[in-house]
């Protein structure tokens, strides 16, 4: 699928996701051919910049940190549809410059009148930047023109705020040109669960609360916020992650198979499995929230979020938050599932454990199985791509004992295909106007309404999140929160 005559705009150019990501996937996407001839990039900030000096900074960002091997003649076309407009979003001048620019551009490189603007800036300047795009006639479609707007998390910081934004963004674009980005939804093997339930006989009929004893659902991160407090600090790690990543592999995990993979049928699906998420309390014995303090990782002394750059000594902003949710539906009534994701951890993983319960009687000498666990589906989102399944076997020998063993599915042994990372899928399906793997704001607005209660909970104590040493697995909270049910986390 190669995109149609177009053009995107990037507002907060400068920005990092901009150079780390958007930069280098617009690249990829132009030597797989998947951009047409004459796509145009423009970039917008307060930067002084000419044209050239913006196509040196995708230059670098694209060295740096694109996919694929560089390639001249690739570079030389894609940046011939390379412009830079200079000013601030309160600018009514810089707008209407940026008009012209993308008129010409329909002209000289026939992007057609279809054109996607991406806000790479904080939430707080999405409603000036929308009605920018109005005043300007930016917004504006034109018989078959399209024209698109991308919008980062996070969408408010709660259901209400949410709720505001959505209906700001929507004023100037109708909900099916608004495409919001959880960048969770364009990984692979996060599209995978779909597959590996629904493409297969084998999962979905264990797939419920008659043999599903629980799920946990990981994402660990080993890097720390240094050089992030901008964002991060009064944020924390529930409204950063939980809300959107964790929640979206939550309902891919607990969903309804949908009559096809239409956007319509998936997100039907989703948002009918997100009403029916519920957190589960009391929340001071089912969740935990932690902060990390210094300690050794990887053999680095590193620092705690306390004395990382530009956080305050007294911040109580949580780097680890755990909850537990109930799904209230037929499927899954009773299975807890946990939730947790955390800063300076151990190691960067993020899975998704199914742990099924255990067989209803077991024909075995009591000390033959003593080394036997829960069966277990753990999807492997990141890194080491795949699924392991564990099961017990016989160990070898006289006696009929039984041990844990796994099995493996690994991305890398089973595909020659390299998976496209997720920003350059994502931006694709924009230009392509496919609109599945993006949340609506009912999905966005759902998901506020499950989280808050247990914000505002946290928001009420006096005490501030509990600490752990950089290179745990969180805060001893977080382990009695499972413990209470007689359950451990995996330590994947
Ligand atoms: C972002 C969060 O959405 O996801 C970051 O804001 C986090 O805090 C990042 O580090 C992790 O993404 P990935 O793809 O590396 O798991």
């Amino acid at each position: 699928r190669i995109a149609g005559p177009c053009g995107l705009v990037i507002f907060g150019v400068t920005g990092d996701l901009s150079r780390k990501k958007l930069m280098p996937a617009i690249y990829d996407l132009a030597n797989r051919g998947l951009l047409p001839p004459g796509f145009a990039l423009v970039g917008f900030a307060r930067r002084d910049w000419a044209d050239e000096d913006f196509g040196a900074v995708v230059h670098d960002a694209v060295k740096a940190h694109s996919r694929t091997p560089f390639r001249q003649e690739v570079w030389e076309k894609l940046a011939q549809g390379f412009r830079f407009v200079q000013g601030s979003f309160a600018d009514d001048d810089a707008f209407d410059r940026l008009e012209q620019t993308v008129a010409d551009l329909d002209r000289v490189r026939g992007t057609n009148g279809n054109h996607a603007f991406y806000l790479s800036i904080p939430p707080s300047a999405f409603p000036v930047v929308c009605k920018q795009l109005a005043r300007s006639g930016l917004s504006a479609q034109h018989g078959e023109q399209w024209r698109r707007v991308v919008i980062e998390k996070p969408f408010g910081h709660d259901l209400r705020s949410a709720i505001e934004l959505n209906t700001i963004v929507n004023e100037v674009f109708p909900e099916e040109s608004v495409f919001r980005i959880d960048h969770y939804l364009g990984k692979e093997t996060v599209q995978n669960v779909l597959a590996l339930r629904f493409a297969n006989q084998l999962f979905e009929p264990i797939w419920n609360s008659h043999y599903v004893d629980h799920v946990q659902i990981t994402m660990a991160e080993d890097i720390g916020l240094g050089g992030r407090a901008g964002y991060y600090d009064g944020i924390g790690a529930a409204r950063d992650v939980i809300q959107n990543h964790l929640l979206q592999l939550l309902a891919f995990t607990t969903m309804e198979e949908p009559t096809s993979f239409s956007s319509d049928e998936l997100r039907t699906e989703k948002i009918k499995v997100l009403n029916a998420v519920k957190l589960i309390g009391p929340f001071s014995e089912t969740t935990a929230r932690g902060q990390y303090t210094g300690g050794w990782q990887g053999g680095q002394l590193v620092r705690g979020l306390k004395e990382e750059e530009g956080f305050d000594p007294s911040s109580k902003t949580e780097t680890f938050a755990a909850i537990t949710c109930g799904v209230d539906t037929r499927r899954w009534a009773g299975v807890p599932f946990y939730l947790r994701t955390g800063k300076r951890l151990g190691r960067r993983v993020t899975e998704i454990a199914v742990i099924f319960k255990r067989a209803p009687h077991l024909p075995f000498d009591s000390t033959m199985t003593e080394e036997l666990g829960q069966n277990a589906l753990v999807v492997r989102v990141q890194p080491d791509e795949g699924v392991t399944m564990r099961f017990g076997s016989k160990v070898p020998g006289s006696q009929m004992e039984v041990r844990d063993v796994t099995m493996d599915f690994g991305y890398g042994t089973a595909f020659t295909e390299a998976s496209p990372e997720a920003y350059e899928r994502l931006i694709l399906d924009v230009l392509l106007g496919e609109p599945s793997l993006f949340p609506v704001n009912r999905e966005v607005e759902l998901a506020w309404r499950i989280l808050d209660p247990v914000l505002d909970h946290w928001a009420a104590q006096e005490e501030g999140p509990d600490p752990y040493h950089a290179g745990s697995w969180g805060p001893e909270s977080a382990n009695r929160m499972l413990a209470r049910t007689g359950r451990v986390w995996r330590r994947p």
